[in-house]
């Protein structure tokens, strides 16, 4: 049906069970779609010729305006933390309280670093943040075909902004939930605004956000693309839903996740650096009515 879905990249639990959900969501028509995404390592790479590229949070914590000491105990937590979130022989409970303490330690470090705001669209512009291959036919089909897309991440949204901006597809159709900064009258990082948004949390940060969603009502099919199990969370405050297409990317520790990353998203894609397979789900659904 879609070519694209015998890539050897992909891997399906059920591929009936899609075709079914794809049949379903063509009749309905892309007026009725909405895409709810992840960015870190979804609309990111997570390597580039062999090098890992960084998240939200590395481009800050790698640019010039943290000092060499905050670098090293930004460092130490990324080494302490990273494991744990990719750790497949713990289980969610187990993993929530410590990612809390990943963010909120990596936050309090932020904000000691007087980081001015005018300056953070020259560290995104030097640094080695790259979105997927395919990114600009992504993002310019669902503004062509006027499909909203919601970019939900616990990464630090002035960052992705700044790079969705400067990649030129922060188009209108595009809203974002996610960690912005406060900053004081002089344009200082004092704090971050609202509650947290980590890992593990995106579904009370969905259930906060019922306006949008309401307004999205009339969209009750969900394309949903993450990288964490904890991205399956993401939809949680759609109103009536009737289908969702979950695409996972396993980007890491790949043979020990996979198993649950096939028990819980549609469609799989394992180490694949490119949006191509979105990109063929938006095709079919936009072009097949
Ligand atoms: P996402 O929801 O957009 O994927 O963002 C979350 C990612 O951010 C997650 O994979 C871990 C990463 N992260 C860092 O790289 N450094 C940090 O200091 C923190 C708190 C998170
Ligand atoms: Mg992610």
């Amino acid at each position: 049906m879609i070519r694209e879905l015998s890539n050897p990249s992909v891997c399906m639990r059920d591929p009936q069970k899609v075709q079914e959900i794809l049949e379903s969501m063509v009749k309905a028509g892309s007026n009725t779609v909405q895409v709810i995404s992840d960015f870190d390592m979804t609309l990111t790479r997570f390597a580039y010729n062999g090098k890992r590229c960084p998240t939200c949070h590395n481009i800050l914590d790698n640019s010039d305006l943290i000092s060499s000491e905050c670098k090293e105990k930004l460092k130490e937590l990324l080494n302490t933390y990273y494991p744990i979130e990719i750790d497949s022989s713990r289980s969610i409970e187990e993993k929530l309280p410590l990612m809390v303490e990943w963010w909120t330690k990596a936050h309090e470090l932020l904000v000691q670093q007087e980081i001015r705001k005018d300056l953070l669209a020259g560290v995104v512009r030097t640094s080695d943040a790259m979105l997927r291959e395919g990114y600009e036919v992504f993002f310019n089909r669902l503004r062509d075909h006027s499909i909203p897309l919601l970019i939900f991440s616990a990464g630090i949204g002035d960052i992705l902004e700044e790079v969705i901006r400067q990649a030129e597809v922060f188009h209108s159709n595009v809203k974002v939930f996610s960690n912005y900064m406060d900053f004081d009258e002089s344009g200082v990082l004092k704090a971050f605004k609202g509650e947290l948004i980590h890992i593990y949390n995106k579904r009370e940060g969905a259930l906060l956000n019922t306006g949008h969603f309401q307004e999205l009502r009339t969209r009750p099919n969900v394309l949903l693309l993450g990288d964490s199990l904890g991205d399956l969370t993401m939809a949680d405050g759609v109103q009536d839903m009737e289908n969702i297409l979950k695409i996972g990317f396993l980007n890491d520790k790949v043979e020990e996740r996979k198993p649950s990353y096939l028990d819980s998203y549609d469609i799989v894609l394992v180490k694949d650096e490119t949006l191509e397979v979105p990109n063929a789900v938006l095709r079919y659904l936009t072009e097949n009515k």
